[in-house]
C-alpha cells in the first residue's frame, strides 16, 4: 500500500517554467509566506528553456519603438480576438519586466555600446504596421533557458520549497474555493496532498497531442485537463499555433530569430514565396500566415519534393547571413542543424515544415491570473493560472513570436503579486477531506493489470487525428469525425490499467495519466474548432474561409461534460482599437 503524505503551505505553484517561477518569486517575497513549487520536472528542464529567439519589449535600444505599437501589433496579430487591456498591460509592463530580469542577472546579448540588443520578429512593427521593428531582446538563441536559470536562482535565494518530479493528479476544490492539490511523487509512487490558501497552475502547453510538434515530451496539459475534469471551463481552445519552421520530419524548433536576422523562406524553385502572401512584412509576417503560405506552396506542388505530399517541405535560407552571425547570434540552431541534419546552415538551406507549437487557449483568467468560472467573469477563490496553460486573452487567435516569454514574465509577476496579497489576508488552509480519494483511485489504477487496449496505439491515433483534422487547415466534416474518434479513444483509454506494478519511477502509470490529459484536451480542442464556423488567426476553415465578426467576435468557453463539450460565449474587450481586416 502506497503512502499518503501531507504538507501545508500558503502558496503552492504547480509548474516550474518561467511563469511559475516568476509567480513563486513574487509570492515568496512576502515575509512569512510559505511558498512551494511542485513540478513534474527539474525546474531548469522546463519547456520555457526551449524558447529561443527572444522576449519582446519596446525598449527602443536599436530603433524607435513604443509600447503602444507593441500592444497594437499584438491585437492585430491575434486577429482582433485579443482582450485589448490585456495587450496594453503586456506591452507596457514588458519594458520594466525585461529590465528586472537584467537586474536579476540575465545575460542578454548586447549592442556595441553595452545596451540590451534587439532584433526583428514576425508581426512586430513600427508605427502601427509600417515596417518591421527590432523589438525582441535576446540572449543569443537561448533566451528562455537564461530566463529559467535567472528565476530559479532567485527562488532558491528566497527559500522557495521545491518538490521536483511530482506529477499533478488533482486540484482540490470546495465549490468555488481552492484548498490544495494532490500529486504523485515519481521517485517513490507516494501520493502527496498539499493544503494551501492559494494554488497557481502553470503547467505549460499541450502540443504533444499533435504528431509533429516543437513541444517537449512533458507538455501534456496536466493543469488544464485536471481543472476541466473538475468543472472549470477552458477558453478559446480552437486556436493552436503552428510555428512555420520546425526541422523537417522532427518538429524541432528553428527560431524565428533566423528570419529576424535576415533569413529567407524559399520554395522548391528557390523563390521567395512570401512576396506573394505578405508584401510588406515578407518572412516576418505573423506565424499563422506563414504556416498557411508554406502549406499552400506544398499543396500547389511548389515544395522541395514538388509533389503535394504530407512530408514535403520548404527551405529556410540563412546561408547569406555569414558564419559569424550564425555562431554568435544563433549558436543553438546552428548546432541543431549539425546534430540532427548533418548540415551547416552557413552553407546549405535548412529543410523546414510547420510544427505544432503553442496553445493560445487555456484556463480562463482575469488580469491578475485569477481563474474565471463562467461567462460573467465570476472568479474561483484562491485559484490562479498563468503562462501557456492559461488564457488571459492576450494572444487571441494567433500569438506573435516573443510574446509567450512576455506573457510568462508580465502575467507571472502580476498573478504572483495578487496571490501574495490574497494569502496574507486569507484564513488558514484546511487539509481537504476528500484528498485521499484521488490517491485511492491512483493506487487502484496501479494495481489493475493491463486490460484490452494499448496506450501507444491510442496515443498515435490521437496525434494523427489532431494533425489531419485539427491542424493548419480544417474542414467541418473531418472535424466532426475527429470529435467522434477522440470520444472513442477516450473511452478506450479509460479501460486501460497499468501493467507495471512497481512504485519507483513508474513511467507506465505516468504516461497513461498524461495520455488521458492529452485526450481530454484534444477532445475539447476539436469540439471547439468544429463549433467556430469562421476563419480567424490560426483557425483556418476551408468551409468557412472568412472572418465573421458579426457572429464570432467572441471568446469560446468550453466545459468538458463526460461525453460531450458544452459551450458559452464570453465577450472580447475591444476598448482601444476597432477590428479591421488584417493585411501585412
Ligand atoms: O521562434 C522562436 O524563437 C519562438 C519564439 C516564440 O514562440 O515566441
Amino acid at each position: 500500500m502506497s503512502r499518503v503524505l501531507k504538507h501545508e503551505f500558503d502558496a503552492v505553484i504547480v509548474g516550474s517554467g518561467g511563469s511559475g517561477l516568476y509567480a513563486a518569486l513574487e509570492a515568496s517575497r512576502v515575509p512569512g509566506n510559505r511558498t512551494a513549487v511542485v513540478s513534474k520536472l527539474l525546474p531548469i528542464r522546463s519547456h520555457t528553456g526551449a524558447a529561443q529567439g527572444g522576449i519582446g519589449a519596446a525598449l527602443g535600444n536599436v530603433e524607435e519603438d513604443k509600447p503602444e505599437w507593441h500592444a497594437f501589433d499584438t491585437v492585430k496579430g491575434g486577429d482582433y480576438l485579443v482582450d485589448q487591456q490585456s495587450a496594453a498591460i503586456l506591452a507596457e509592463d514588458a519594458v520594466q519586466a525585461v529590465y528586472d530580469l537584467e537586474n536579476r542577472g540575465l545575460p542578454f546579448s548586447r549592442t556595441e555600446d553595452g545596451r540590451i540588443d534587439q532584433r526583428r520578429f514576425g508581426g512586430h512593427t513600427r508605427n502601427f504596421g509600417e515596417a518591421p521593428v527590432k523589438r525582441s531582446c535576446y540572449a543569443a538563441d537561448r533566451t528562455g533557458h537564461m530566463i529559467l536559470q535567472t528565476l530559479y536562482q532567485q527562488c532558491i535565494k528566497n527559500d522557495v520549497s521545491f518538490f521536483d518530479e511530482f506529477h499533478l493528479v488533482d486540484v482540490l476544490l470546495d465549490g468555488c474555493k481552492c484548498t490544495g492539490i494532490a500529486a504523485l511523487e515519481l521517485a517513490t509512487g507516494a501520493i502527496h496532498v498539499f493544503s494551501a490558501k492559494a494554488v497557481l497552475v502553470a503547467t505549460g502547453g499541450f502540443g504533444r497531442m499533435y504528431r509533429t510538434t516543437s513541444n517537449a515530451y512533458a507538455n501534456t496539459g496536466d493543469g488544464p485537463a485536471v481543472l476541466a475534469r473538475r468543472g472549470v471551463p477552458l477558453e478559446d481552445m480552437e486556436f493552436f499555433q503552428f510555428h512555420p519552421t520546425g526541422i523537417r520530419g522532427m518538429g524541432i524548433l528553428i527560431t524565428e530569430g533566423v528570419r529576424g536576422e535576415g533569413g529567407i523562406l524559399r520554395n522548391g524553385k528557390g523563390e521567395r514565396f512570401m512576396e506573394h502572401y505578405a508584401p510588406t512584412l515578407l518572412d516576418l509576417a505573423p506565424r499563422d500566415m506563414i504556416a498557411r503560405a508554406i502549406m499552400t506552396e506544398i499543396h500547389s506542388g511548389r515544395g522541395v519534393l514538388g509533389e503535394p505530399a504530407r512530408d514535403d517541405y520548404v527551405y529556410l535560407d540563412a546561408t547569406h547571413l555569414g558564419r559569424d552571425v550564425l555562431e554568435k547570434k544563433l549558436p543553438d540552431i546552428t548546432d541543431f542543424c549539425r546534430t540532427y541534419l548533418s548540415l551547416d546552415p552557413a552553407e546549405k538551406p535548412i529543410p523546414v515544415q510547420p510544427t505544432a507549437h503553442y496553445a493560445m487557449g487555456g484556463i480562463p483568467t482575469d488580469l491578475d491570473g485569477r481563474v474565471i468560472a463562467d461567462e460573467k467573469g465570476n472568479a474561483y477563490e484562491g485559484l490562479y493560472a498563468v503562462g501557456e496553460c492559461a488564457c488571459v486573452s492576450v494572444h487571441g487567435a494567433n500569438r506573435l513570436g516573443t510574446n509567450s516569454l512576455v506573457d510568462l514574465i508580465v502575467y507571472g509577476r502580476r498573478a504572483g503579486r495578487h496571490m501574495a496579497e490574497f494569502v496574507r489576508q486569507a484564513d488558514p488552509g484546511v487539509m481537504p477531506a476528500d484528498a485521499s480519494e484521488v490517491a485511492k483511485d491512483i493506487l487502484n489504477r496501479m494495481s489493475r493489470k493491463r486490460r484490452d487496449g494499448d496506450a501507444e496505439k491510442i496515443r498515435a491515433s490521437m496525434k494523427a487525428v489532431m494533425m489531419d483534422a485539427v491542424g493548419i487547415y480544417r474542414g467541418g466534416d473531418k472535424m466532426s469525425e475527429a470529435v467522434q474518434q477522440l470520444k472513442s479513444l477516450r473511452q478506450q483509454a479509460a479501460q486501460i490499467g497499468v501493467g507495471d506494478e512497481s512504485r519507483v519511477y513508474n513511467t507506465d502509470l505516468l504516461e497513461l495519466l498524461e495520455l488521458q490529459n492529452l485526450l481530454d484536451l484534444a477532445f475539447v480542442t476539436a469540439a471547439s474548432a468544429e463549433n467556430r464556423k469562421e476563419s480567424r488567426g490560426a483557425h483556418a476553415r476551408e468551409d468557412f474561409p472568412n472572418r465573421d465578426d458579426e457572429k464570432y467576435l467572441k471568446h469560446t468557453l468550453a466545459w468538458l461534460d463526460d461525453e460531450s463539450v458544452r459551450f458559452a460565449a464570453k465577450s472580447v474587450d475591444l476598448s482601444i482599437w476597432e477590428p479591421k481586416p488584417r493585411e501585412y
